[in-house]
């Protein structure tokens, strides 16, 4: 089986791609050589993602936290769209995306999708937002609303205070910490994550990391967090995959080092600085080569 070497260097390191496994478990996630072209043979023909090639191992207890960088337009949305199998970006025009070693057919609760806007139900209350997973399998009404107010504690709301609010009710950090509840509390294996915190305040945004990486850690689930902020994806993740200008394609896969302190505390550190700055720089190096506008 290929190696990824997750080294936990001080400055982020380019990985080699990984290939799928010769035997043993499958992969979590394998994309192979996969295009995305939309309106194909029309004029208004458009290829957003072409040869994307990438896989994650499934390592036993571990979930690996891959932050996605790159810039608008390049296709992040869609590959994100893609293992959850969310039209019209799925099913992807050519190559494979295997999820767990099976092809993607359609969403499924095995993947847990938390998107940038916050996309809460307007006409159920908090507690009832975050149930609703539970609702849509069955689980009586007692128990998930019991399991809903345990979750409202993990994502730092208040179960008594904040159960009957209704979502015009809450600032945006607490929108985020519903919409997390709502995905986690089916404890999919794969979280997928859409700027999730794009619209909040730096400070928020920090205290919202510390949450994740909590509820990451405790879930040992595979995510996926897509993000335009350099200083959110070298925290966050595990792995870091820039993408080039449209038609995205992943040009780097770096291995950063995980995050064991605190957001504040970590990111004023000059090691993490300094992985910042290479980051950005590779960044800024694709936004000055000439996009490919050819599709
Ligand atoms: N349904 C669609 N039909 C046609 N083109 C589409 C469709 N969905 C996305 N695209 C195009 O595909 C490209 C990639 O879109 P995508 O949303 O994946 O980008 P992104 O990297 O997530 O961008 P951003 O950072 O702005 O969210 C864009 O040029 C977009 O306009
Ligand atoms: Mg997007």
């Amino acid at each position: 089986m290929a190696k990824i070497e997750l080294t936990a260097s001080e400055q982020p390191c380019e990985l080699k791609v990984a290939v799928a496994p010769a035997g043993g478990q499958p992969l979590v996630v394998d994309f192979r050589r996969v295009t995305k072209t939309f309106d194909a043979g029309t004029p208004r023909e458009f290829t957003a993602i072409r040869e994307v090639t990438f896989a994650v191992e499934n390592i036993p207890n571990i979930g690996e936290f891959i932050g996605v960088l790159g810039p608008s337009g390049c296709g992040k949305s869609t590959m994100l769209r893609l293992i959850a199998g969310l039209a019209p970006q799925f099913p992807a025009t050519s190559g494979t995306v295997l999820v767990h070693g099976e092809p993607v057919v359609e969403p499924g609760p095995d993947r847990g999708f938390v998107f940038q806007d916050y996309a809460n139900f307007p006409h159920r209350t908090v507690l009832d937002n975050v149930a609703f997973g539970l609702e849509c399998q069955q689980v009586p009404e007692n128990d998930r609303r019991e399991r809903a107010r345990e979750w409202l504690a993990k994502v730092g709301l208040d179960p008594k205070k904040d159960a009957n609010k209704y979502p015009h009710q809450l600032s945006g950090g607490m929108h985020q910490r519903v919409a997390i509840a709502r995905t986690l509390i089916m404890h999919p294996r794969i979280i997928l994550m859409d700027e999730p915190f794009g619209a909040l305040d730096p400070t928020t945004r920090q205290r919202m990391q510390d949450l994740l990486v909590a509820l990451w850690r405790e879930l040992e689930a595979t995510v996926f967090f897509i993000t335009h902020d350099v200083p959110e994806a070298v925290y966050l993740g595990d792995r870091v995959f820039i993408f080039s200008p449209s038609p995205g394609t992943i040009v780097h896969q770096l291995a950063v080092a995980p995050p064991d302190r605190p957001a504040r505390e970590m990111q004023a550190e000059p090691a993490f600085l300094a992985s910042v700055r290479q980051v950005r720089s590779l960044l800024e190096q694709l936004e000055d080569a000439k996009p490919n506008t050819s599709s």
